[in-house]
């Protein structure tokens, strides 16, 4: 018999966060696509090694551009839902997607690349600010052409922070780690897993459409400083803490050349100003752990044991 279940497709579905949502999916017993860029001589193993993967878990892989009009529309009009994880640089890509989408006539939710802050509730510093307008433009396309959508605040990656800023990778790891700020603001951590699983469900569900929702369970909030503590705790390691000043983080983000000014920028942001945490939620948000209560995210100190067991590898590619 037919799958009842949406039948989804997921564009950068290969990269960092992409491959977790094509796992959930699979793993929620939805038909999952991928549409990627196609496979070149001069791909990686761990992409060859991916695209395998995906292939035994029963994964179709499309292999396109997003300059392919036709051969998007084609895919699309298999699907039911459409998931965009694209990288910061191809974030206005996805007006591409959304012509798309609009041509297949049949798309019943978009969620596009966000996945990080509500970029309408943050005022970062300009670097990264210039990467949520961009995501804000995309925000007002989707919306200009009816299209149904969601959009996921799913706050900090978890393990890809983790790795960032207490550096477990590091089996020579000096005796000391970096604190942005004070260490003090609040932030929330959440296990790519998570994200994965949270995202198919939202996508799918008929109370989040044309809703933001936010991923923001409170066994997830936390400071560097308790960040580094808890680490210590369970490493039985004790380290330094250097800090890193909000001034100069600020003067950084000014005279650094870009690209490499958007890292500090992300960082003033979610760890010195602690924009992720500094609006309530109201009533008429959308939290997932509330809309899912029987449903629990792996906490912060779940998270770290992870890291102790079987660390997940880092990002190739920091604040992409
Ligand atoms: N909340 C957080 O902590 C956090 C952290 C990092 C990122 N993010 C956000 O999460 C989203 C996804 O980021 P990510 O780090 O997972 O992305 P990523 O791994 O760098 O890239 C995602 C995919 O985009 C596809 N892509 C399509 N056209 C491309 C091109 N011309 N060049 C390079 N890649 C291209 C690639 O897939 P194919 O090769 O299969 O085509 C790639 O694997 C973004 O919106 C980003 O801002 C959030």
């Amino acid at each position: 018999m037919e799958s009842e279940l949406s039948k989804i497709v997921i564009f950068g579905g290969t990269g960092y966060i992409g491959k977790y949502m094509v796992k959930a999916s699979v793993f929620l017993g939805h038909k999952t696509f991928v549409y990627a860029r196609p496979i070149t001589p001069h791909a990686t193993p761990s992409k060859l090694q991916l695209h395998k993967e995906f292939h035994s878990m029963g994964v179709t892989i499309v292999q396109g551009e997003v300059e392919e009009h036709e051969k998007m529309v084609s895919v699309l009009r298999q699907v039911d839902v459409v998931i965009s994880t694209f990288a910061f640089p191809q974030i206005l890509d996805q007006l591409k997607i959304i012509h798309a989408i609009k041509v297949a006539g049949n798309i019943m939710r978009f969620l596009p690349s966000e996945f990080g802050c509500d970029e309408e509730r943050v005022s970062p510093l300009p670097p990264f600010k210039a990467i949520l307008e961009n995501k804000i433009k995309i925000r007002r396309a989707i919306e200009a052409a009816n299209i149904p959508y969601t959009f996921v605040s799913a706050n900090c990656f978890g393990a890809y922070f983790v790795n960032y800023l207490l550096r477990p990778h590091d089996h020579h790891q000096q005796d000391h780690i970096v604190v942005y700020g004070t260490g003090q603001s609040k932030a929330v951590l959440n296990y790519e897993e998570d994200i994965g699983v949270y995202t198919i469900k939202v996508a799918n569900d008929p109370r989040t459409l044309n809703r933001i929702v936010y991923y923001r369970p409170e066994t997830n909030i936390i400071s560097q400083l308790e960040l580094i503590s808890l680490w210590e705790q369970k490493t039985g390691r004790t380290f330094k803490r250097v800090h890193i000043p909000e001034e100069e983080m600020v003067k950084q983000s000014q005279t650094l050349p870009h690209p490499e000014n958007i890292p500090v920028s992300v960082l003033h942001s979610l760890f010195v100003k602690g924009e992720t945490m500094d609006f309530e939620l109201g009533n008429d948000d959308i939290e997932a752990s509330k809309l899912y209560p029987d449903s629990v995210f792996t906490t912060v100190d779940q998270l770290l044991d992870i890291f102790l067991i079987d660390p997940p590898q880092p990002a190739t590619a920091a604040f992409t």
